[in-house]
């Protein structure tokens, strides 16, 4: 049997691997661990709920049933709260920030960004969702409470980023920096084992993943682009959970799409919580992420939490591919 490496040994194993190596991302990311394992135990048993005779929103105690999304959110703030490291969170969830307080005297020195739950309309349906995080190291002041700079950093600024995807079996994806490795969740020990060590996205690969029902709403060269995915005889996968279809891609090649539509001229996705997390772990895989502007999504200023971005992620070649799509029909000036 090959030797079991829990998250928690490979994280301890790897903080050397860490710039500011004094324990503190370790402590964060074991936070992240365990609120992963409690929003997993909920979600498996989110199909129950009938059957549990859950009825008008309320539990057999007569409590609400809260929405799986909120129940995540607060798990993750909860659990951020265990080691002091994080001093702030920003959620998809929250309109504004949220200043977490310091354990024992101690203010922590990190900031998290999350989507609690990704996809979240797939619940009802038994189909796979995700969550994703961002880490940042706070821009202001440590004696102080945190402010929205410190939410506001580029992509570029990222320590460490991961997803978890609730799928047919639960995964840890993450980086700090140096490379990806992914942890599946073993239930019968309640541990994300080491599964997947070093992941590299292939240059290409046989998947484009794309709401195509807005193909009408997209601009010409995006269509174009989209055609040529079609013509080469791609195949077209699409959960509508960023986090699974990004995994797929990230696996076995290809490449996600999420254009400007006339609802979204920015584009859906939400560029701090999604969009650079997400961007962050595929440029760590060898890959490539782009806005449909053409601009490194890593790169672009962060002006608000809930910021949209257009988003065109996955193997290099291939989104180089569609760069040179955008310049050859986009009748709009290009950005380099
Ligand atoms: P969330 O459930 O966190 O609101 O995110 C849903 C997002 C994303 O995961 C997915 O890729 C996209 O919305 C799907 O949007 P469309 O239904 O417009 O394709
Ligand atoms: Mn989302
Ligand atoms: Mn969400």
């Amino acid at each position: 049997m090959n030797r079991i490496v829990t998250l928690d040994e490979f994280i301890i194993r790897r903080q050397i691997d860490f710039p500011y190596a004094s324990g503190e991302l370790t402590s964060l990311l074991r936070d992240l661990g365990v609120a992963a394992k409690i929003v997993n135990r909920e979600v498996n048993k989110a199909g129950l709920v009938n059957i549990l005779g859950v009825a008008d929103s309320q539990n057999v105690t007569g409590d609400q049933v809260q929405k799986l999304d909120l129940y995540a959110n607060e798990k993750f703030i909860d659990c951020l709260k265990n080691s002091g490291e994080c001093c702030g969170i920003a959620s998809e969830e929250n309109e504004d920030f949220i200043p977490l307080p310091g354990v024992e005297s101690k203010t922590g020195k990190y900031v998290v960004v999350f989507d609690p739950l990704d996809g979240s309309s797939n619940i009802d349906v038994n189909v796979s969702v995700g969550t994703i995080f961002g880490i940042y190291r706070r821009t202001s002041e440590q004696d102080d409470a945190c402010n929205v700079n410190d939410f506001l950093q580029r992509g570029t600024e990222l320590v460490a980023a991961g997803y978890v995807l609730y799928g047919t079996s639960t995964l840890l994806v993450y980086t700090t920096g140096r490379g990806v490795n992914g942890f599946t969740l073993d239930p019968s020990i309640g541990e994300f084992c080491l599964s997947h060590q070093n992941i590299q996205i292939p240059d290409r690969g046989n998947y484009y993943s794309v709401n195509q029902g807005y193909y009408l709403k997209f601009d010409v060269e995006m269509r174009r682009y989209i055609d040529h995915c079609s013509d080469m005889n791609l195949r077209l996968r699409y959960i509508g959970s960023m986090v699974s279809d990004i995994h797929r891609i990230l696996f076995q090649g290809g490449i996600f799409l999420y254009p400007n539509t006339r609802k979204y001229p920015h584009g859906k996705l939400r560029l701090v919580y999604e969009c650079n997390p997400l961007a962050y772990i595929v440029e760590q895989a060898g890959g490539k992420a782009i806005t449909c502007q053409l601009q490194r999504i890593l790169e672009l200023p962060v002006e608000h939490l809930h910021q949209r971005a257009t988003v065109a992620i996955g193997s290099p070649d291939m989104v180089e591919e569609m760069k040179a799509f955008v310049e050859r029909y986009s009748a709009a000036p290009t950005f380099p």
